[in-house]
C-alpha cells in the first residue's frame, strides 16, 4: 500500500462487479475507508468480504442509483464513516440495453438514461451536504482540502451503432461532469470523468438470450482484432486499467485537474 487515499472516505457505486469492484479493491489498498453500493447484494457482499480479509475497511449498502432515497441513504451512511464528511464519490454504476435506433422502445431509452445519467445526477445531489456544504463551512476557517467526484463516460459517448440510449447517457455525463466542475471548483471539489474503451466485464461478454446487456459474438471478435492491431499488446482492457485512472483523479495527484474527460482505451483511439 502506498497510501494515496489514506484516511479518505470514498463512496463507489456499482462496486459489486467489473470496474467498480476493481476500483474498490484498489482504493482499499491505498488506504481509503469505503462505502460500497450496488443494486445486487451478493456481489456487493463478496467484494466487501474480500477487502476485509485483506485488511481493508469497507461497508456496503444495497442501492439503486435511480432511487433518490437510496442515494441519500448511501451518502448518509458514508458520512458516518467520516465525521459527516465524504472525500471521494466514484459514480461507476451503469448498464447497457443495445438496440438499433428504429427498434429502440421508449422504455429502452428511458431505462438507460435513468440508470446511467440520472443515477449519476442523483448521487451527486445526495453527496452535496457532505461535500459541498462541509467544504463551504471549512473554507470559513481557512481550511483547504481537496475532494473529488469521478464519473464514468465511454468512448461510445461519441456515438456508436446500436447505442443511441447509451451514447446519449454518456455524452450527458460528460456535460454534467464539466458543469459540476465549474460550479464546485470554488469549494475545492474536482469533478472529472473517465471514458473507457472495451473493457472485459459483464457488459462486454457475448450476449446471452437471458440478458439485455452484452455484445454479439461478431462484434466481440472485431473489437478484439482491432485492439490487437493497435499495438498496445493486450486483447482487451481490464477493469484494473480503468481503476488506476479513477485512482489518479481521486487522489491528491490530480488536485489541480478538473472538468476533464480522459479516454482510457489502449490504442483504440479514433478507430471507433
Ligand atoms: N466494460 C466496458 O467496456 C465499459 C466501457 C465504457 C464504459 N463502461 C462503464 O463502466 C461502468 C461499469 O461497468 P462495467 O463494465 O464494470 O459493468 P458491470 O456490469 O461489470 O458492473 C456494473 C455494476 O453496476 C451495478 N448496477 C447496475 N445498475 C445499477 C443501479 N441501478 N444501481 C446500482 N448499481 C447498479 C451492477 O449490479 C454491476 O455490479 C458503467 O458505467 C459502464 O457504462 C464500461
Amino acid at each position: 500500500m502506498s497510501g494515496l487515499l489514506k484516511d479518505k472516505v470514498a463512496v463507489i457505486t456499482g462496486a459489486g462487479r467489473g470496474i467498480g469492484q476493481a476500483t474498490a479493491f484498489l482504493f482499499a489498498k491505498e488506504g481509503a475507508k469505503l462505502l460500497l453500493c450496488d443494486l445486487d447484494q451478493k456481489p456487493l457482499d463478496e467484494t466487501i468480504s474480500k477487502i476485509k480479509s485483506n485488511g481493508g475497511i469497507a461497508e456496503g449498502v444495497v442501492c439503486n442509483v435511480t432511487k433518490k432515497e437510496d442515494c441519500e441513504n448511501a451518502m448518509k451512511t458514508a458520512a458516518s464513516l467520516g465525521n459527516g464528511s465524504i472525500d471521494i464519490l466514484a459514480n461507476i454504476a451503469g448498464i447497457t440495453r443495445d438496440r438499433i435506433l428504429h427498434t429502440m422502445s421508449l422504455e429502452d431509452w428511458n431505462f438507460i438514461l435513468n440508470v446511467n445519467l440520472t443515477g449519476t445526477f442523483l448521487c451527486i445531489q445526495a453527496v452535496t451536504p457532505y461535500m459541498r456544504e462541509i467544504a463551504k463551512e471549512e473554507s470559513k476557517s481557512g481550511k483547504i482540502k481537496t475532494r473529488s467526484i469521478i464519473n464514468v463516460s465511454s468512448i461510445s459517448a461519441r456515438g456508436n451503432i446500436g447505442q443511441a440510449n447509451y451514447a446519449a447517457s454518456k455524452a450527458g455525463i460528460e456535460g454534467l461532469t464539466r458543469t459540476v466542475a465549474k460550479e464546485w471548483t470554488k469549494f475545492n471539489i474536482t469533478c472529472n470523468a473517465v471514458a473507457p474503451g472495451y473493457i472485459e466485464t459483464r457488459l462486454t461478454q457475448v450476449r446471452k438470450d437471458t440478458n439485455d446487456f452484452g455484445i454479439p459474438e461478431e462484434q466481440k471478435q472485431m473489437v478484439t482484432m482491432m485492439q490487437k492491431q493497435t499495438g498496445l499488446a493486450r486483447e482487451v482492457g481490464q477493469p484494473e486499467d480503468i481503476a488506476k485512472t479513477i485512482l489518479f483523479f481521486a487522489s491528491d495527484l490530480a488536485s489541480f485537474v478538473t472538468g476533464q474527460v480522459l479516454t482510457v482505451a489502449g490504442g483504440l483511439i479514433g478507430t471507433i
